[in-house]
């Protein structure tokens, strides 16, 4: 089978967004046991707990299933740059009575060995994103018996993947939550909407392409399909799913979502994402430009996101969504991929019919 096959197979052709720090591998098995693609975010897993965690999920469901990494860099941060990130960040962790974080020995996890890890759990799909995989890589996974899909912005960096040998393309719009994907350009020259995107995409390469950011239900759906997408990928509209792994307070930020609270931030992190806006983005909107780069920034306010979040307080706290958040409403995982392909095939009726009322007055 090709993953176009793969795709085409689904009984309903959502793929489920791996989420780092709001999903696990229980929201994966619902979304694959309910006959569409789920994800488990592995990017920040350590190496040995890879083959693992892919074992639990095959041990839940026979459905096919989608691993993604994330291609960080070690980090190498100028010297002093940590002294001075950790200094900025200390009246931060003091809002929660904490000391700042001792400079760390390791900022990610060794991406080299995660791959490793990845290849020889050998899932069904694999995704990554923030850069390209060699082509010796991309053959070690297929070898396994795993298709690759690269993560892509923009069509240079779709026609980058498709280079590279990758089976087929998720395309991230800017409407997107979380860590945009870009590699080749900056994050200004990176900012394609997903209906552009997934349009110039599939016209530039011949594969099949996922299409990603601001789709939240059926409608969505049934747009990117019409676009010419292989699946829609949806990720801030599973934020609120039972199965999410979505802190409290963060549940509650999305519940509460007024019209257009997302923006793009690289305070949290040092790349940029987009979440809905808070205190900390706010007030470090001035310096955000000169935190260090991904992973250091990331690793750094690590525990000040983990602390805010047990303290149920949502301005400290990375609060990662899409630009449709609004939209999003809880329930089972299940319940919501079935309803959105209902909704779908719904949505398609309606163009139909506005069609077919067209034709007959012509
Ligand atoms: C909370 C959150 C975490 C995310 N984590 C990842 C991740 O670990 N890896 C990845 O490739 N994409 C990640 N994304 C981006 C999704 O893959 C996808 O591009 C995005 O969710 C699509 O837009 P939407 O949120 O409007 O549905 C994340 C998105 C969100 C909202």
């Amino acid at each position: 089978m090709s993953l176009a096959g793969l795709l085409d197979a689904l009984p309903i052709p959502i793929v489920q967004a791996p989420m780092v720090g709001a999903s696990l591998d229980d929201l994966a098995v619902a979304v694959s046991e309910a006959g569409a693609l789920g994800g488990l975010a592995a990017g920040t897993l350590a190496p040995a707990d890879i083959g693992p965690m892919v074992a639990s999920i095959r041990g839940r469901t026979s459905a096919p299933f989608v691993v993604n990494l994330l291609m960080a860099p070690k980090g190498d941060p100028a010297p002093g740059e940590v002294d001075a990130a950790i200094a900025r960040l200390t009246p931060w962790y003091a809002e929660l009575g904490l000391a700042p974080p001792d400079p760390p020995n390791q900022f990610a996890p060794d991406f080299e060995a995660q791959l490793d890890a990845l290849i020889a759990a050998a899932p069904p799909a694999a995704s990554f994103t923030f850069n390209v995989l060699t082509p010796e890589q991309v053959r070690a996974l297929q070898a396994a018996g795993t298709y690759v899909i690269g993560t892509a912005t923009t069509v240079t960096e779709a026609r980058a993947w498709a280079e590279a040998g990758a089976n087929g393309i998720c395309a991230q719009g800017f409407e997107a939550g979380g860590h945009r994907g870009h590699f080749l350009d900056d994050v200004d020259d990176s900012l394609v909407g997903t209906l552009a995107l997934v349009a110039t995409i599939r016209a530039a390469v011949d594969l099949p392409v996922i299409a990603a950011g601001g789709i939240m239900d059926g409608r969505g759906v049934a747009a990117a399909l019409a676009l010419g997408a292989a699946a829609a990928q949806m990720g801030t509209a599973f934020l609120l799913a039972d199965e999410a792994v979505t802190s409290k307070p963060w549940r509650r930020a999305v519940t509460d979502a007024t019209d257009d609270p997302t923006r793009l931030t690289r305070a949290f992190t040092g790349r940029y994402a987009r979440g809905i806006e808070n205190r900390f983005m706010r007030l470090m909107h001035g310096v955000e430009r000169e935190v260090p780069a991904y992973p250091v920034q990331n690793r750094l306010t690590q525990p000040l996101r983990a602390a805010a979040a047990q303290a149920d307080d949502p301005e400290l706290i990375s609060l990662w969504a899409g630009q449709a958040v609004r939209l999003a409403q809880p329930g089972r995982a299940a319940d919501m991929v079935r309803r959105w392909w209902s909704e779908a095939g719904e949505a398609a009726e309606a163009v139909a019919a506005r069609t077919r009322r067209a034709q007959e007055r012509t």
